[in-house]
């Protein structure tokens, strides 16, 4: 069923529709919206009598002589702060008197098929006007002659609504916006478990779960990226929610910079939902007939638990928010030379790897950093976007084309907003960085953050790097962003500005972004930020892929996928083989369980193939051929999680295609287990009436999803020679390619 909005006249309520989900809520006679329902799908009708009301002591009301009209009780969808709410607005605007009151009433509404871009910002879009309906309902208080549009777009086949805000100051007075959220939802319960992406360098997006209770629960970044700490994703699921029964809402915001996501439970056991910039050190001036546009907020319901909440998310990214050539092009296999030969190479030894690479099968080379300006080390180079020329005598240009010759493609890591002290462009340009003046500024890896709320500053960044594109004819660019923003002030703004400096900022990256993939629609872009700091949905926008952690230990990297799983596809997961013992934790982990898991990403190698012995390249090359043969599966299919590494010493889940006639599963150990139970794995996402072979036997798809699929194994401890299958060990892992007859 296609997207449909509704306006019932009578009752002046909006219905969003599709067969999946409903969000529904009306306007109040003094000009409020008020929220009355988000969920399951409803039937049309006029739901009026969802909006509650009653008399409590110690309330304060908006009408004269009226005891039930507070909106202190009232769910609402673009809440004020101090007319009779207390709970946290969506929106405060400081006013030339110093008020922060505001009043805004309903004014109109326009329905329409489709979805309008945003400006400068990173967002959702259609193809087709068929596949969405979109709702703009402006407000407007009278007295500040501020008009607010409230954008919803329902998606046809997804139970998705995008939103986001737009302020207009039609006044002659300059006003401050200290606070806006993309997202108000007033739920009527709080009986929901708050499931959040957490972590830190190298352990992003570990799953952290409590229930909700009456106060304010909310995480958030202050670090001008979106940061490993926390990543701008909720979910807020009920507590009998599983990962495939039962309802959850997941919210995200598709923005690279400092975001807020908060839930407020009141006394009364309602929930308010906001996501948005974080109101932390921001403040946006708005001079007469300026115009502000919030990032946009996504909404997702599910009701067939976290993993219907995931496949909505990752079927919308993977083709409504990633774009161009590659978002849904098979990626190639690549290798990287990071963590082969850090910053000590050669332009031979390089080639070197290149040569192997080729021989088993890789089709992308890419240099990483060290290649440019004088960079022997983190201390040098950062900002002068020209070739070392010690370390490539002949150019760019002249590897380019010995890679090429050797029949791979090519690719360049830059870090196009650092500089460090020690640079051409920092001698040149002392004043290029963010800080505040006559302070001293924190350093972060020996490096500085360029003003990226400056024209001229991301004009001299492309430029450097289009030559440089241009001279290597680059296939693909590693976007990395190592540290976070300190003393944060612009030089360029004046002092009723700097609120804006952190917002300013990330719309410069956008905007190098943009002008980069515009001008080279071809170049495949991963985004990195040690590893995953800076993974969301933002940056998918423009970056069909990111590296996802600096951690590339396999067993590591099981949390760190499945966490990143909860919203992010698989296509988006940057995931490499790399040496044992591993370089971050020096654990020694099998060849194939490091395969085992790359696969279920973006997949490559990160290590010098030149070190491995003859057998481990065989294996390397069957990887390839594997990973070749399944990739558009594995990419496009939908993906399951069976078990969780968070809760136990395994992990499994698998993708099915979309025709359910193929599918991969995988079943990873931690430590091993001595004589365990019997072991079955409930498949997922097949058809019932289908037989798939697996192993040679076949089973009918209803037996392996109700009665499960056994992988325990041979031995539990004992040696046992009569066993059917070897023994297994610690950090051990299998794949099964489930074939449809
Ligand atoms: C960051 C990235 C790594 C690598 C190094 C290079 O840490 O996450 O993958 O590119 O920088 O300095």
């Amino acid at each position: 069923m296609a997207a449909s909005i509704h306006f019932l006249e009578s009752a002046r309520q909006f219905h969003l529709r599709n067969d999946q989900i409903s969000y529904i809520f009306s306007v109040s006679e003094d000009g409020k919206l008020l929220h009355l329902y988000y969920g399951k799908a409803l039937p049309e009708r006029d739901y009026s009598h969802l909006i509650e009301m009653c008399s409590r002591p110690m309330t304060t009301y908006r009408k004269e002589g009226d005891f039930l009209y507070s909106l202190e009780h009232l769910k609402q969808e673009f809440p004020e702060y101090g007319t009779s709410d207390f709970r946290h607005p969506a929106i405060m605007i400081r006013q030339e008197n110093g008020s922060k009151i505001s009043d805004f009433r309903y004014m109109k509404h326009h329905i329409f098929k489709g979805k309008p871009t945003l400006d400068g910002l990173p967002a959702t879009y259609v193809e087709d006007e068929n596949e969405s309906q979109t709702i703009v309902v402006t407000l407007r208080d009278e007295l500040i002659k501020v008009e607010i549009d409230l954008h919803y777009t329902i998606f046809s086949d997804l139970p998705v609504i995008s939103r986001h805000i737009e302020v207009r100051n039609l006044s002659l007075d300059t006003h401050y916006i200290q606070q806006i959220a993309s997202l108000n939802l007033d739920l009527p319960d709080a009986n929901y478990e708050w499931l959040q992406l957490s972590g830190a360098w190298a352990r992003e997006r570990y799953i952290k779960t409590r229930t909700l209770s009456q106060g304010i629960q909310s995480i958030e970044s202050t670090r001008g990226i979106s940061s490993p700490h926390h990543n701008p994703f909720v979910a807020l699921k009920r507590k009998e929610t599983t990962e495939h029964q039962g309802e959850v809402i997941g919210v995200t915001f598709v923005y690279s910079g400092n975001f807020l996501i908060q839930a407020e439970v009141d006394t009364w056991d309602t929930t308010r939902l906001q996501v948005g910039i974080n109101t932390f050190h921001f403040e946006w001036k708005l001079a007469p007939n300026d115009q502000f546009i919030s990032p946009e907020a996504l909404l997702v319901f599910s009701d067939k638990g976290l993993n219907g909440m995931s496949q909505s998310f990752h079927q919308l990214f993977r083709t409504r928010l990633a774009r161009g050539f590659w978002k849904e092009k098979k990626r190639p296999v690549l290798i990287n030379n990071w963590e082969a030969t850090y910053f000590d190479f050669t332009e031979e030894k390089l080639l070197t790897i290149a040569r192997t690479a080729k021989q088993v099968g890789v089709e992308l080379f890419v240099l990483d950093d060290g290649w440019f300006g004088e960079r022997i080390n983190d201390r040098a180079g950062l900002g002068d976007w020209y070739v070392n020329p010690d370390r490539l005598p002949e150019g760019i240009g002249h590897l380019a084309k010995q890679i090429r010759e050797i029949g791979l493609q090519f690719g360049l890591w830059f870090e196009p907003e650092m500089v460090n002290k020690d640079s051409q462009l920092f001698r040149e340009h002392p004043d290029w960085h963010i800080h505040t003046p006559n302070r001293p500024v924190c350093h972060g890896r020996n490096q500085y953050v360029l003003n990226f709320t400056s024209d001229q500053v991301i004009e001299h960044i492309f430029q450097k790097m289009s030559a440089i594109i241009e001279e290597a004819k680059l296939d693909y660019i590693k976007w990395d962003m190592n540290r976070t923003l300190t003393e944060v002030y612009s030089c360029e703004l004046p002092a009723d500005q700097q609120g804006e400096v952190f917002h300013r900022y990330v719309l410069g990256v956008y905007k190098l972004y943009e002008r980069l993939t515009s001008t080279y629609p071809n170049i495949l872009f991963e985004s990195c930020s040690s590893g995953g700091g800076r993974f969301d949905p933002g940056l998918l926008f423009y970056a069909p892929q990111a590296w996802t952690s600096d951690d590339s230990d396999a067993i590591e990297r099981l949390k760190i996928q499945y966490g990143t799983s909860l919203l992010y596809p698989v296509s988006s997961m940057g995931a490499h083989v790399s040496i044992v013992p591993n370089h971050q934790l020096n654990r020694i982990t099998p060849l194939k369980t490091r395969a085992n898991v790359a696969y279920f990403g973006a997949f490559g190698y990160e290590l010098d193939l030149n070190q491995l012995d003859p057998q481990e390249l065989e294996e390397v090359s069957q990887q390839i051929s594997f990973y070749k043969q399944y990739r558009e599966l594995l990419h496009s299919g939908s993906f399951y999680r069976l078990l969780s590494p968070f809760e136990s010493q395994e992990t499994a889940w698998m993708v099915v295609s979309k025709d359910k006639k193929i599918a991969i599963l995988a079943h990873y150990k931690m430590l091993n287990q001595v004589n365990h139970p019997f072991r079955r794995l409930k498949l997922q996402g097949l058809n019932p009436n289908a037989i798939y072979q697996i192993d040679q036997h076949d089973y009918s798809g209803a037996e392996l999803m109700q009665a499960g699929f056994s992988i325990t194994d041979a031995s539990s401890g004992e040696h046992n020679n009569q066993s059917p299958l070897p023994p297994t060990y610690d950090f051990d892992s299998r794949i099964w390619v489930i074939q449809q007859k």
